[in-house]
């Protein structure tokens, strides 16, 4: 497969379109709209998501931009290409959406989720881009540690079992130096999950402590971890070591 990244920003007032060979996530987060192609003999797909760089240091917050976990996880769910005609599928910390809408486009039904203050952005990208979609989309406030939430992910379950949880770089430290909690994120995915459910992670070893806080709390959750060894599936500049995958299943 190949994946194209077009990266559009306005800079003193003259608007400037570049293609990216490579990660580049500095230049991902000076952008306004990032262009998506995925291409394989038989299949491509197209998505423009935009993004809200402003906000990075407000209340959007991270979720205002792509991160690298999500060009890779989208890559590897585009190149496995099992069906996933009519599954259900839940996206975590979607931020502006690329990976869910990806499902979405190869026909899932994706309930995108966030913080609240994430929402429009989420919900603006699904207006975009849900004429490719042979799936449905759709974007729900959910955050993981406040009250309430795991009782809103269990009523979700209920509605219909998830066959598959996705999140891109949610496990990390943020600028303060207090990790969005990952206990609070594996609690929550433990509830979104049935047997049959499984579940795909991607983040930035960004620390081998946090690695280690994600498995350890990952197995003590019930969870049983695998770590993907998914880098020759995917493109070259998609190649990366510091972005983990794992799978994780529910035992218990
Ligand atoms: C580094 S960004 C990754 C965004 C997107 N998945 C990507 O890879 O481009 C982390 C995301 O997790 C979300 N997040 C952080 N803490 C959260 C919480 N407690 N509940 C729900 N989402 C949260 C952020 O708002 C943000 O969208």
């Amino acid at each position: 497969m190949q994946m194209r990244i077009r990266l559009s920003r306005w800079e003193d007032g003259v608007h400037k379109e570049d293609s990216t060979a490579r990660l580049d996530r500095w230049a991902t987060h000076e952008s306004d709209s990032v262009d998506l192609e995925f291409v394989s003999k038989d299949a491509s797909i197209t998505l423009r998501l935009q993004q809200q760089p402003h906000m990075l240091a407000r209340d959007m917050g991270v979720g205002s931009v792509l991160w690298d976990g999500a060009f890779v996880l989208s890559a590897y769910l585009f190149e496995m290409r099992k069906s996933y005609q009519g599954l259900r599928c839940i996206e975590l910390g979607s931020g502006v959406g690329l990976v869910g809408l990806l499902l979405a486009c190869m026909g899932a039904q994706v309930v995108m989720t966030d913080r609240p203050a994430v929402i429009p952005v989420l919900q603006g990208n699904i207006r975009q881009n849900c004429a490719h979609c042979a799936g449905t989309p759709e974007a729900q406030s959910l955050q993981w540690g406040v009250p309430g939430c795991l009782e809103q992910a269990a009523a979700l379950t209920r509605q219909q079992p998830f066959g598959l949880i996705v999140a891109s770089d949610c496990i990390y430290i943020d600028q303060v130096g207090q990790a969005p909690s990952t206990q609070h994120f594996l609690e929550l995915c433990a509830v979104l999950c049935s047997k049959h459910t499984r579940a795909l992670i991607t983040f930035e070893a960004r620390s081998d402590e946090l690695r280690q806080a994600f498995v350890d709390g990952a197995s003590a959750t019930g969870f049983q971890v695998c770590r993907l060894d998914h880098q020759d599936r995917l493109p070259v500049m998609l190649q990366v070591d510091y972005i983990e995958l794992y799978e994780l299943r529910l035992i218990r």
